[in-house]
């Protein structure tokens, strides 16, 4: 009871700290949800402040999930029954921790509700959670993005399959290896379920751009954006 309180608070706070917004604003003035697609996230930051700004809300907002992770563990190693070998504990306190990391994320406290749509933030709960799932995702996220080069179908298709990576890399190698009891398999499946769900629904509007054909590429190297 109380160690989920407390690390929910503790990661909603860290959550909270949105990247996007704080770095644009020191570097401009301006708020980045006045630019260009609105988001607070590091896609928007590339397209209207450039790579080393768009590159530090990216490692800001990946690394306050890491942080928020860390932090969750410890509040249930210390205040829960959990001792480290109490495996489902431990990453059910991890996934408590992301989720309410992203929800500081998407809602920010200090910046009126209004913040990003989890990417970054996803990515940097499961490197502490479970880094063979985030390699997986971001390997289909990067290829996508050369692909297509259109970030929020990347990150929408990279969305979706994360939740059958936690399952099959904990169900067929953790469970079956024995490292696993299958409470751990469903905590980590059921939860990046509900990740993903939330992830992919901050991309409605993106979807419905998508579906008009208007959504807007970026552009690396020499090639055009359109
Ligand atoms: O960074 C989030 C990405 O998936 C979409 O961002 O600005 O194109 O809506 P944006």
């Amino acid at each position: 009871g109380l160690a989920i309180l407390l690390t929910a608070a503790v990661a909603y706070l860290l959550g909270s700290l949105n990247f996007a917004f704080i770095i644009v604003r020191l570097k401009t003035g301006k708020d980045i949800r006045t630019m260009g697609s609105g988001n607070a996230g590091t896609t928007n930051v590339l397209r209207n402040a450039g790579k080393i700004p768009a590159l530090l809300t990216l490692i800001g907002d990946a690394g306050k999930a890491v942080l928020a992770v860390f932090a969750g563990r410890w509040i249930f190693m210390s205040l829960g029954s959990a001792s480290a070998s109490d495996v489902s504990l431990i990453v059910f306190g991890g996934y408590i921790a992301g989720v309410f990391c992203l929800f500081g994320h998407l809602f920010p406290l200090y910046f009126g509700f209004k913040g990003g749509k989890g990417v970054a933030t996803t990515a940097g709960m499961l490197l502490v959670i479970d880094w063979r799932v985030m390699v997986f995702g971001v390997s289909i996220f990067i290829i996508v993005v050369l692909i297509t080069r259109i970030v929020s179908l990347s990150s929408i298709i990279a969305g979706c399959s994360f939740p059958v990576a936690s399952f099959v890399f904990s169900y067929f190698f953790d469970y079956q290896a024995g490292i696993y009891p299958l409470d751990t398999v469903i905590v980590s499946t059921v939860m990046s379920v509900l990740i993903a769900a939330i992830m992919v629904y901050m991309h409605k509007e993106n979807m419905k751009r998508l579906r008009n054909h208007t959504e807007k590429r970026i552009s690396f190297g020499g090639r055009k954006e359109n």
